[in-house]
């Protein structure tokens, strides 16, 4: 269960282990205790940037890890330095792409023994890896692109947003699709009134990264290229079993990911929170099976209610269809001539009409029933990754940065978190940053395992 507020006095010697880690502990602590009073880049390091490149450092380089390696690795300026993988098969794949960065297992040890090697941080492990890596890197000053969901824990989201804040740093979450014209196009358009205020959002997907079953018993041979401790990392200790982890299905559990709503939801959700300048919500409710302590519900429908901003009416309603077999059928989702929903996106109703927004196509715009014409706004290109690696370089700014990132990952995970108490109208006041019902706050910060 969770339990210690583990951010109120962060520090990096926390990540040291006494057990595993094949380093010397004292002289790894007096490293990291050195280098986590660096508060600000070296001016010539910013001179060096300015002037030539920018030198990553890449955790996680399987899966989308390695998409977000090429695309970085696409802007003349990224110089790839480091990568850093737990599975030695993902990190010789990365490697033979790019020979001349160095390959750790670890990432404290790169950061131990990389600190004036590298100027920026691309994290792309499971969820809750995010917290734990992109703290470390920015205790040393590091601008740190992460992936979605941000981190894993609320209190997480709020610990990331203010070491990127307190040390001003270049930041940016791992939702590409905030870049695309299809969704910045919706932005405007809302924002413009096409609609008219939006009492309501409706929002879905079908996939199924949730688990009703037990969780597994025994254990399975961990592969030779997997090291199983420093994958769980701070996360709490489990026997290695195969397919329900390592790779991608951790998603599905919870002590690793965020569900469907933590995996799809975040980029779906990204266009309405951004539209229509939405912050937290005041409540939320799932309906879905009871929690079984093991893995997320393969079904979930999250009610949220937001207080009303300029684009909403008084209050914002944003209902959230997960799993096999989503949206549930509503009036509110029927398309003129009896057309097929999306498979997965979002509907805004609003006072003079409804915009539907398919994940991830232009929108279409229903008013009395029947499609209407839409003159879309005219927006440049934009490349997420490459605006984050000019942005490091003082030539852009980034436009899913942790400030915006934190907020709409906690509105996301506290539809998470209210999968475990189903049924239940839950209300978060924004001040004091709990529940004002004593149970679910036991959920909100991590117990981090020394590994
Ligand atoms: N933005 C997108 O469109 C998009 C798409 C897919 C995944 N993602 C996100 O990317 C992240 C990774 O997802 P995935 O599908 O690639 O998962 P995955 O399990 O396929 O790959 C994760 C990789 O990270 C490595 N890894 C695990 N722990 C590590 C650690 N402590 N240090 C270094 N490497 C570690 C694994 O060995 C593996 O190579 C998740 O946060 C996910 O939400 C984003």
């Amino acid at each position: 269960m969770a339990g210690m507020t583990i951010f109120r006095n962060y520090s990096v010697s926390r990540y040291t282990n006494q057990n595993t880690l094949k380093m010397k502990r004292r002289s790894f602590i007096k490293r990291t205790a050195a280098f986590s009073s660096v508060t600000l880049l070296p001016s010539a390091v910013w001179a060096r940037i300015k002037a030539g490149n920018l030198r990553t450092a890449h955790i996680g380089v399987g899966g989308m890890g390695f998409a977000d390696l090429e695309s970085i690795a696409s802007h003349d300026s990224a110089v790839v330095s480091a990568l850093c993988d737990v599975d030695s098969n993902s990190l010789a794949r990365a490697s033979s792409a790019f020979p001349k960065a160095k390959t750790f297992a670890d990432y404290r040890v790169l950061f131990d023994q990389l600190r004036n090697e590298i100027d920026a941080v691309i994290v792309s492990t499971p969820d809750h890896t995010h917290a734990p890596a992109s703290l470390m890197a920015m205790e040393l000053g590091k601008p740190v692109y992460c992936q979605k969901p941000l981190t894993h824990h609320i209190s997480e989201a709020r610990a990331v947003r203010k070491m990127a804040e307190d040390k001003n740093l270049v930041t940016q979450m791992g939702i590409q699709i905030h870049s695309f014209k299809e969704y910045r196009s919706a932005v405007k358009l809302i924002q413009d009134g096409i609609i008219g205020k939006v009492h309501t959002v409706r929002a879905w997907s079908p996939k199924n990264w949730g688990y009703n079953g037990p969780a597994p018993a025994g254990s399975d041979p961990v592969p030779e290229s997997l090291d199983w401790n420093l994958w769980l990392g701070t996360a709490p200790e489990r026997p290695y079993k195969e397919g329900f982890y390592h790779p991608v299905n951790w998603r599905k559990v919870l002590d690793y990911g965020c569900g469907t709503l933590g995996d799809m939801g975040v980029h779906i959700f990204d266009t309405p929170y951004t539209a229509l300048a939405l912050d937290v919500p005041q409540t939320v409710m799932t309906e879905c099976r009871p929690p079984n302590g093991f893995g997320h519900p393969q079904n979930n429908v999250v009610t949220y209610e937001f207080p009303g901003t300029a684009y909403t009416t008084d209050t914002l309603k944003w209902v959230w269809y997960d799993g096999p077999g989503a949206p549930a059928d509503h009036e509110d989702l029927k398309l003129p001539n009896e057309d097929q929903l999306p498979e997965q996106g979002s509907m805004f109703i609003g006072e003079k009409g409804r915009l539907l927004l398919p994940h991830w196509l232009f929108a279409k715009l229903i008013v009395d029933g029947e499609y209407e014409d839409i003159t879309y706004p005219e927006l440049e290109e934009q490349d997420h990754y490459h605006q984050f690696v000019d942005a490091c370089m003082d030539k852009d700014k980034t436009s899913a940065p942790f400030s915006y990132a934190a907020r709409l990952t906690e509105a996301i995970l506290l539809g998470v978190l209210a999968n475990r108490f189903p049924g239940q109208t839950l209300h978060w006041n924004q001040e004091k940053r709990t529940f004002d019902e004593s149970q679910p706050n036991e959920y909100l910060s991590a117990s981090y395992r020394n590994f």
